[in-house]
């Protein structure tokens, strides 16, 4: 049995009202908000990012005024900026401690510094920080170390608003000047990124970083600014990062639970930030003791799945390590959800894009919906909203058919009521 509530009869009766899919395009639907990438909305590349819209939608039709706002996993902390701009107070948590920068940047108020300055004073310093990563000189050339570590030496000596504004703008630099492929997410060395090293090398490579350095400092500056125009709130918040949600319970009642959890497909949120946890100053010992407990890599408690849909599709997994894997993101998202939700007072919505496993769809959404019924939740809606721009999902060859995929690829976002 499931560490969450045994299913109440009424519970069981609500089960059999079907809820509505409705479907809806988040972008276009908070006019005050009239881009994905608005002001601090996009500062740093997150995988698997929330657009603004999904939660500002969400907080408009099912927060009241003084609702509290959860996100356990809540990555680049999207919920907290945008929970700001309707004035709720939030807690955020992730395994990822690269959530608190992004998140402290994006909520900081554009700070007046003269940008020439700031960027003398880095390549003037004195400090120098290198990295606890055996791999470095892998994803970086010699050559470029010496200019890295001075910038990374003066940030860790810097504290307050300085810091933040060097550390977000230095991160971008820092990977542009290494043999990562920015173009994907994971850690990855391409034909692509070795040409864009071996370019900088036979350039002045120098004066292009510090250029570089001052033009991601006004970029962030300018999109802080912008982000004003959305007058956010003064609120309370709680953020803890580097925290296993499938393991760690809330101390306190929350009014709203918005969230997405890991994809299925094993994003590997970690490994992709890899590089930017070694020179923030994370370990090389922490970063993969991090890595281990990420969803679905580390092992969690089992628990019955009241789900019929669940036990249909795991029956069509062939290999054992897929099995492996669908138990283990099942097992540790609903236990997530039911043992967190005892302390959600009125909604849970989260959102799930598209799943495969080899070439069957795993109706993740459906599944969640089925065991959380169970559990005395009621399914009010499920919104379907068509992706947009995410490569990552577009059709592709149906390897069944041998034809152009053609369904259209949708992320859902499903409504629970408490009962
Ligand atoms: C789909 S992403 C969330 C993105 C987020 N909505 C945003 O706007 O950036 C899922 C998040 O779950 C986190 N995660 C994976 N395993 C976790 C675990 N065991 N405990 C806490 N967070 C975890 C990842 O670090 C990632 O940030």
């Amino acid at each position: 049995m499931s560490k969450g509530r045994t299913p109440s009869n009424e519970a069981m009766r609500s089960n059999q009202d079907a809820a509505p899919r409705v479907d809806v395009v988040f972008r276009n639907s908070i006019p005050e908000i009239p881009k994905t990438t608005y002001g601090t909305f996009s500062i740093y590349k997150y995988p698997a990012k929330f657009i603004p819209q999904v939660i500002a939608y969400t907080l408009k039709n099912y927060a009241k005024p003084g609702s509290v706002v959860f996100d356990p996993f809540a990555g680049y902390g999207t919920v907290g900026v945008v929970s700001r701009v309707y004035g709720h107070d939030y807690e955020l948590w992730d395994l990822n401690p690269i959530m608190n920068l992004i998140h402290d940047t994006a909520v900081m108020k554009a700070p007046k510094i003269n940008v020439k300055e700031l960027v003398t004073r880095v390549r003037d310093s004195d400090y120098e920080f290198i990295p606890d990563w055996s791999n470095l000189t892998y994803w970086f050339p010699e050559e470029f170390l010496p200019t890295i570590s001075k910038a990374w030496g003066l940030v860790h000596a810097t504290k307050g608003k300085m810091k933040k504004m060097l550390s977000i703008p230095l991160l971008k630099a820092t990977r542009y000047f290494s043999y990562s492929d920015e173009k994907v997410h994971k850690l990855y060395k391409s034909k692509h990124s070795k040409k864009k090293v071996d370019r900088l090398l036979g350039t002045d490579w120098e004066t292009e970083f510090y250029r570089m350095l001052e033009k991601q400092i006004e970029k962030l500056l300018n999109k802080m600014k912008e982000h004003s125009n959305l007058n956010p709130q003064p609120v309370k918040y709680k953020l803890r990062s580097g925290i296993d949600s499938l393991n760690t319970e809330l101390d306190r009642d929350v009014d709203i639970l918005i969230t997405s959890p890991p994809y299925l497909q094993a994003q590997e949120y970690i490994r992709s930030t890899k590089l930017e946890l070694f020179w923030l100053g994370h370990n090389e010992e922490y970063v993969r003791s991090l890595s281990k407990r990420e969803l679905p890599y580390n092992s969690v408690d089992e628990i019955h799945i009241h789900s019929k849909k669940y036990q249909d599709c795991r029956k069509e997994i062939v290999e054992d390590h897929l099995v492996q894997l669908y138990d283990r993101y099942f097992h540790g998202t609903i236990n997530a959800f039911a043992t967190l939700g005892e302390r959600v007072k009125e909604h849970m919505c989260i959102f799930v894009g598209p799943a495969k496993i080899r070439t069957r769809s795993i109706p993740i959404d459906e599944i969640l919906v089925e065991h959380l019924t169970e559990m005395g939740w009621k399914h009010l809606v499920t919104y379907v909203d068509p992706i947009v721009s995410r490569s990552m999902f577009k059709s592709e060859v149906n390897p069944a058919s041998g034809y152009a995929d053609s369904r259209m690829a949708t992320e859902h976002l499903v409504v629970l009521k408490r009962v």
